[in-house]
């Protein structure tokens, strides 16, 4: 329902930062059958080997001291969004992203990955 209101909203001219939304979900487990990746965030020239223990690619990057953005942790304010240069991803909730980029607060990877961070 949100994100078809969103979507007639944004149709309509109204700006997309103009529009919030909150969604409440339970917390959700990571499949522990997922292979390792290698990520590798540009802006720092830091690399980790990210596996289902990391948790999300922002608790992953905290971990190993890579500073990323961050704000509500539930995928809501976006501050956590950075670009996508290579690899894939899967976000772990519903979230309103915009194609090439993550919420690494909600995102874990499907690959090797290249984020802007
Ligand atoms: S920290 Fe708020 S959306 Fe990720």
């Amino acid at each position: 329902m949100m994100s078809e209101l969103t979507g007639q909203l944004l149709a309509r001219g109204v700006n997309r930062f103009d529009i919030f939304t909150e969604e409440f979900f339970t917390e959700v487990d990571i499949p522990d059958t997922l292979a390792p990746a290698t990520v590798r965030f540009a802006r720092s020239g830091r690399e980790i080997t990210w596996t289902p223990e990391s948790g999300t690619l922002l608790d992953a990057a905290e971990a190993a001291g890579i500073p990323l953005g961050s704000g509500c942790r539930t995928g809501v304010c976006e501050s956590c969004r950075v670009d996508v240069r290579g690899g894939q991803v899967a976000h772990l909730s519903t979230v309103d992203n915009t194609p090439g980029t993550c919420l690494t607060c909600q995102a874990i990877p499907l690959s090797d990955l290249e984020l802007d961070g």
